[in-house]
């Protein structure tokens, strides 16, 4: 059973694939073209989500080339490309080929996961001598949002998202994973470690705003059940939501990348 709490079957996954994909394709596309992504690679994407990145790697390995896309709920997931295999699939216990990969991905997934360092080893496990994995987490820890905005609105701002945090916390998201990548990538035995942050800043209107409206949204009940936050308290924070003039930072995307040794 996934513990997973923002679930693909709700309507707000379309808006949040939309936003991830808008906010953080160019800097997981960047670290792609680092690691050297090729015609003819094998790679595995995990929790594939809306699926950019799958179409983009599908594209860049070309006919000679596959990309294996899985995710626990696949529902979003739709290719037309002859390379691109589709599986429903947990990473954390489902059948997986070892040894197989040149490259593997995930963004956003093991963040979520109590599994998570099972899910990690068996990720590293399906790499091929050489191969290269690149997971990509928020470090929530490292930065405190700090919206700029009139202070009561800012304040509301900080006090709504950190009641969505507290719940992701009770729910094993581990807030603070993207702080640990170079331990945890050392320590599996791997090479060529390479670790480096993104902090997007958004304001009303904007791709990375409609990630906070749609996570918030989807959450909603549950954060004012818990009595963290009230209904007006939510009506207003959509509103700034919506404010070119209101602007925060988002907690860091932290990119880590390393290669299995060749021997
Ligand atoms: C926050 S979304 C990120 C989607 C995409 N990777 C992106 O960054 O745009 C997390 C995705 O992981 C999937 N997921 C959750 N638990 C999973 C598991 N145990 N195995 C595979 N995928 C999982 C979810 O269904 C969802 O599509």
């Amino acid at each position: 059973m996934s513990t997973y709490v923002l679930d693909n079957a709700s309507e707000q996954a379309a808006r949040r694939f939309a936003s991830l994909e808008a906010c953080y394709d160019p800097v997981t596309i960047r670290q792609l073209g680092q690691v050297g992504v090729s015609p003819g690679w094998s790679c595995l994407e995990v929790g594939g989500g809306g699926g950019s990145i799958a179409r983009w790697l599908a594209e860049r390995v070309g006919p000679s080339g596959r990309v294996v896309v899985t995710d626990i709920d696949a529902r979003w997931l739709d290719f037309k490309h002859p390379n691109i295999e589709l599986r429903e699939h947990n990473i954390a216990t489902d059948e997986l080929e070892w040894g197989a990969f040149d490259l593997v991905h995930e963004r956003l997934v093991l963040i979520h996961l109590p599994e998570r360092e099972r899910a990690l080893r068996r990720m590293i496990d399906a790499l091929s001598p050489g191969g290269w994995i690149l997971i990509e987490d928020f470090d929530c820890s490292w930065t405190a949002l700090e919206p700029a905005g009139e202070p009561n609105d800012a304040a509301l701002f900080v006090k709504v998202l950190g009641a969505f945090l507290e719940v992701l916390d009770q729910a094993g998201v581990d807030l603070a994973y993207g702080r640990h990548f170079h331990s945890l990538l050392h320590r599996q035995g791997l090479v060529d470690v390479h670790v480096e942050a993104h902090i997007d800043i958004s304001s009303g209107g904007s791709p990375g705003f409609a990630l906070f409206r749609a996570n918030i949204e989807q959450l909603r009940d549950r954060l004012v059940d818990l009595g963290l936050v009230t209904n007006r308290e939510i009506d207003r924070v959509y509103e700034l939501f919506e404010d070119p003039e209101f602007s925060c930072n988002h907690q860091p995307l932290v990119s880590g990348r390393a290669r299995r040794p060749l021997r």
